[in-house]
């Protein structure tokens, strides 16, 4: 069973559950047209910092999933986990870093 989970891990790069098709589209409509209005139309960065693969390219997945879940505080970064849960952003930064 452990290795079976191990072999589920590699092959899915440890996405715990890929959200559903029907969440893909509504979280990528929500990147497009929410995200987008402070980190650029392209994710190329305006008020926000780019989020295009380059610039995510270097930074821990861990922190990346936190800063949407939580937001920061003292900026314009909000928290998002009303919208999204830890396994819908894990998704999205995979998205996110590898441009897809
Ligand atoms: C109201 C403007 C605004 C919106 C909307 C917004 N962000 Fe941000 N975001 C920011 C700002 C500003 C920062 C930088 C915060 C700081 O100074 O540390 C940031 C930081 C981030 C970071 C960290 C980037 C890094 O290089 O460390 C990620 C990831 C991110 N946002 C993702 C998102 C996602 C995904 C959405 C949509 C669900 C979103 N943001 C919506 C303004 C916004």
């Amino acid at each position: 069973m452990k290795k079976l989970l191990l072999l589920l891990c590699i092959s899915s790069s440890c996405l715990a559950a890929e959200p559903t098709m029907g969440r893909q589209t509504e979280i990528r409509t929500m990147l497009k047209n929410t995200c987008a209005s402070c980190h650029g139309a392209n994710l190329q960065g305006a008020m926000g910092p780019s989020l295009q693969p380059t610039a995510l390219a270097s930074k821990a997945d861990a922190m990346l999933i936190d800063t949407i879940y939580n937001g920061r505080k003292g900026t314009m970064m909000m928290s998002w986990k009303a919208s999204m849960n830890q396994d819908e952003i894990t998704w999205l930064v995979g998205i996110l870093k590898s441009g897809k």
